[in-house]
């Protein structure tokens, strides 16, 4: 269980403390525990409920679905280049089912990661996605459990941001890669099946949404045209924003109507921030 490779990255919580594994839990020195569960994984998440943003077990599935079949390949490689060599630990805020943090990993023997998402749907399947890899439940609009300065690098793909909390975590001269969809994303999906678009403000908001805490070092475009199925046309609408807001009934027939396969965008940023000093 790779749980044991990155606790000592790990904080309590409740305190803030160190954490160690004992048994199937996590503790810290004022007896705070967190059973780890049966997949490996372990939830930190304390207080209320999760926020209603997590991934649900469809959306999770959806995605598996479509990451493994490597249509997005071309990013998670690009995202594991842009991970510097001597990096030791590297955390995904967000990370889903772990397939680009897995995709790191492998092209970095000697990293472990932390993969952090509050769907533990989608934790529960990162828990299996690289013998490196601890999964962990954690909100990131919450006190992350990561202890300060201690990843090298942090991964965001699709997913929310903290900055302040994203500056506290990384190490100094620490990396952190940012990947958001562009307007082209998706396209002509977008507009065939009534999809959510990115909204153009949105590449702003990367920047203010740090706060001032980070340099932006490089900032790179990837896109590339996959050629989906029908299968893989739901699977792609399943696991994005679209799967919240649209109505489901509709959709099958929607899709149905598509030519057999359809050519479609796939169009990213990322962005490599520096903390600052
Ligand atoms: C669009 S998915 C991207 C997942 C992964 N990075 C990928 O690209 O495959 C967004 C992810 O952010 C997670 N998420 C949403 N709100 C979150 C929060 N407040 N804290 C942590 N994770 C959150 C969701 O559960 C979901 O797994
Ligand atoms: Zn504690």
């Amino acid at each position: 269980m790779s749980l044991t490779d990155v606790v000592e990255h790990l904080i309590c919580p409740v305190c803030a403390d160190g954490v160690e594994l004992t048994g199937r839990a996590l503790r810290c020195r004022r007896g705070h525990a967190f059973d780890v569960a049966r997949q490996g994984y372990v939830s930190l998440l304390v207080g209320s409920r999760a926020p209603g943003t997590a991934d649900s077990a469809a959306m999770v599935a959806a995605r598996e679905t479509f990451l493994g079949a490597g249509h997005f390949a071309p990013l998670a490689e690009a995202v594991a280049a842009a991970c510097p060599a001597g990096a030791r630990v590297v955390a995904d805020a967000g990370a889903g089912t772990g397939y680009y943090l897995a995709e790191v990993l492998d092209r970095r023997p000697e990293a472990v990661g932390i993969a952090l998402d509050v769907s533990k749907h989608a934790i529960r399947r990162a828990a299996r996605a690289h013998s490196r890899l601890g999964a962990v439940v954690a909100d990131v609009w919450r006190p992350l459990p990561v202890g300060d300065g201690k990843a090298d690098v942090l991964v965001n793909v699709f997913a929310p941001r903290n900055g302040p909390e994203f500056a506290r975590v990384l190490a100094d001269g620490g990396t952190l890669i940012v990947v958001t969809p562009t307007r082209r994303h998706l396209h002509p999906l977008v507009e065939e099946l009534g999809l959510l678009s990115v909204d153009e403000a949105k590449e702003r908001r990367v920047a203010e949404s740090l706060g001032g805490r980070f340099v932006e070092a490089e900032r790179s475009l990837h896109e590339f045209t996959v050629s989906l199925g029908h299968e893989a046309v739901a699977a792609v609408v399943g696991m994005g924003p679209s799967a919240w807001h649209t109505d489901p009934g509709a959709m099958p027939t929607k899709i149905a109507k598509l030519p057999k396969t359809s050519e479609v965008a796939a169009s990213f940023r990322m962005s490599i921030f520096h903390r600052r000093l």
